[in-house]
């Protein structure tokens, strides 16, 4: 049974999907394939326990779904959607094609990746195949056609769940072929292709079409141009088949959300391109309780996840309740860490949360990655957890569709990503995603929210824009930049922006290339710091002290003024960081990379220029952040500390947790939540709880 088509946007899919799970999605991968019917029994019983109101089923179930080319057997997916229906769980419904099964990999050997090196992966874990495969695209449509054709109008059926994890990458014939046809719809002729790559930077220069090919593993350092272009094309076909399968799904379900599942720091698939195809981002998050500031590097992914649909809701497709099972020692969460975690995702925008996965594999290779159900069972610390935070996130539906504002926009860009880290540049350890890190983390620890944008984003609601290690920027996005600045803007950027052009060719006439006229300041060398710790000092037109280490550059202005110089090494005397007036608005060029404190201080004093101030004065660690919308208001208090902190809700509210009106100075408990429900005009009667 097919829906009938109706005009509907993925906000509103969105919302019925939260109307008809009655607020926060949570749940998590469920996998009764693995297990015999009496423990489907026990497991839809244990879900109803948790408050678990979406499931997610299929993503590895190919082989059980299709048992030979053509042979397909739906009644045991028949049979479980139907028993959690029943049960009042719903159903987000995978396309398998994360795992061509056995019969079709032996049909077509050449599915499976090739690496650079001419390897050849074998069959045995997932995600082994080659996305420009005709039978493995012919195949995977094959089967997203009957899944929608099958369930289309099923009342389990919430949402789609397309593939899983995309992003392997092959180097084999039909990437080639497919590199090829992607060349040739992007450059009109070879020469342009030639000029493009610079192929006569020794001697590359192509002839024939058919000499073009997948950058495999070359003698020696091989075409950084060429290289980036293979990332803009594994991106583009991986994207370009989600697509087909996301046109066949929404044929048959117009009105159900599609997704599928992005990765933290994921360098192969660019995001900004993928999201604008989604109904939402959806995220998988797996921080290593091992690392004291797991949740630093989650909150930039977090608001990332939030800015690459420009602040709809996003969902946290998978989490661990526990332990994982892909690092060399795997810590258990704490008590309080997973439920921490979780308001983290809502704080910052999340309206679902959903773990991988629901019982705890007894056989595989993930046999030790923890469930919302371990291999204990239900009387454990885990599930106890699970279902008390299943109780809570019941009481949340009002948050759903409530969003943040920010003011501070910081860059993060996968052509800057992918050309930063070609190799053959000034140093072989430049690391985009700590350098973005780096720039965020001072906004993070003042309570200050952030937006992520991409170098062709719309500026204008931001006061503040910070650029980290831009390295590529079109001629189109220093445009934009300029006009921002001029138009009253400030702008931060660090060494390393605007250094090529999107052909990866340097900019000439002095580094930062493609943003000299807004910095009015010029670098005529780079000076990476060799040594590990090796520091210069930095004196401040203040007269203040500081330091530098990594990088640093032989800097002169033009028209700017000095914030500070190198007081040490050989660059000693000369400009380190400057700021410059353009028009109507300010911009600071970093030409080193500078100590902590000096960073905070100086993005403070911008932020406080441009009149950008924090939700609520918090100790560190205390994460704020507001979400509002629907004529509700949120004020979310975090503390990451495993200590109990002190902090000033001001006017507060109804604690949404506990009931409590909250006002003034409260004590936070280690890794504690406040969900403030903040009066407003429709809602005046909050804090009388
Ligand atoms: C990923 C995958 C899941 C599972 C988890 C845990 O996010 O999508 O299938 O393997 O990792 O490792």
């Amino acid at each position: 049974m097919t829906s009938e088509p109706r005009a509907s946007t993925p906000e509103m899919r969105l919302k019925r999907l939260h109307e008809r799970l009655g607020g926060i999605a949570y749940g998590g991968d469920y996998n009764p394939e693995q297990w015999p019917r009496e423990v489907w029994e026990e497991d839809v019983r244990l879900m109803k326990e948790a408050g678990v109101n979406l499931v997610t089923l299929a993503v590895f179930s190919w082989s059980r779904l299709e048992t030979a080319d053509g042979i397909y057997d739906f009644g045991w997916l028949d049979q479980i959607m139907g028993l959690l229906h029943e049960n009042g769980v719903g159903v987000d419904l995978a396309t398998p094609d994360a795992v061509p099964p056995a019969w079709l990999v032996a049909q077509h050997p050449d599915i499976l990746p090739v690496l650079a090196d001419g390897t050849t992966f074998g069959f045995g874990s997932r995600q082994h195949f080659d996305v420009s495969h005709p039978a493995y695209r012919a195949k995977s449509l094959a089967m997203a056609e009957k899944m929608g054709e099958r369930y289309a109008g099923h009342p389990a059926l919430c949402m789609w769940h397309v593939n899983n994890e995309y992003g392997p990458v092959s180097y084999g014939p039909h990437a080639d072929r497919a590199f090829r046809e992607w060349l040739q719809q992007k450059y009109s002729s070879l020469d342009d292709l030639n000029t493009a790559w610079s192929t006569d930077v020794w001697g590359q220069v192509y002839s024939d079409w058919a000499q073009v090919n997948a950058p495999a593993q070359p003698r020696t350092w091989s075409n950084p141009t060429r290289r980036l272009d293979y990332h803009r094309f594994t991106s583009d076909s991986m994207l370009a088949h989600y697509k087909a399968e996301r046109d066949i799904l929404r044929r048959h379900t117009p009105d159900l959300p599609i997704v599928t599942n992005f990765m933290r720091f994921y360098k192969n698939n660019d995001y900004w391109a993928w999201a604008a195809e989604e109904d939402a981002a959806a995220l998988d998050i797996y921080p290593d309780p091992r690392e004291e500031d797991a949740h630093v590097a989650a909150a930039l992914n977090f608001d990332l996840m939030r800015s690459l649909r420009k602040g709809q809701p996003w969902l946290v497709m998978e989490q661990a309740t526990a332990a994982v099972s892909q690092w060399s020692v795997n810590v258990s969460k704490l008590p309080g860490k997973m439920r921490l975690g979780s308001y983290q995702a809502i704080a910052q925008g999340a309206d679902s949360i959903l773990f991988f996965q629901w019982r705890q594999a007894k056989g595989g290779t993930e046999r030790f990655h923890s469930g919302m159900v371990n291999h204990a069972g239900p009387n454990t610390r885990v599930f106890r957890e699970v279902c008390e935070l299943g109780r809570e996130l019941k009481e949340l539906g009002g948050i759903t569709g409530t969003r943040s504002a920010a003011k501070v926009a910081v860059v993060f860009d996968w052509d800057c990503w992918w050309a930063l880290e070609l190799g053959n540049s000034p140093r072989s350890d430049l690391n985009y995603t700590q350098e973005v890190l780096r720039l965020y983390r001072p906004f993070f620890d003042a309570n200050i929210p952030v937006d992520f944008v991409n170098t062709a984003s719309d500026l204008s609601q931001y006061s503040l824009v910070v650029l980290p290690a831009s390295y590529l920027l079109s001629d189109d996005a220093v445009q934009r930049f300029e006009n921002y600045v001029a138009g009253g803007g400030r702008l931060v950027a660090s060494y390393l922006s605007g250094i090529v052009d999107p052909d990866n060719t340097i900019r000439l006439g002095g580094y930062p290339g493609a943003l000299r006229n807004v910095l009015g300041a010029w670098s005529e060398e780079m000076h990476p710091l060799a040594g590990e710790g090796e520091e210069v000092k930095i004196s401040t037109a203040d007269g203040g002290t500081a330091s530098a280490n990594y990088w640093t550059e032989h800097l002169h202005t033009e028209k700017a003024d000095v914030l500070a110089s190198y007081a040490s090494g050989r660059l000693a005397g000369s400009p380190a960081v400057t700021r410059n007036t353009f028009g109507k608005g300010t911009a600071v060029y970093l030409s080193a990379r500078v100590d902590g404190t000096f960073l905070e201080d100086l993005l403070a004093a911008e932020r406080a220029a441009a009149g950008i101030r924090p939700e609520l004065d918090a100790p560190l660690g205390v994460q704020v952040r507001r979400r509002t919308g629907n004529g509700r208001s949120y004020l979310l208090v975090l503390n990451h500390n495993d200590a109990p902190a002190r902090v000033d809700v001001k006017a507060g509210g109804a604690d949404r947790l506990t009931g409590n009106a909250v006002r003034g100075t409260v004590e936070l408990a280690a890794h504690g939540v406040l969900v403030i429900e903040e009066p407003t005009e429709s809602n005046p009667a909050e804090t009388a709880r």
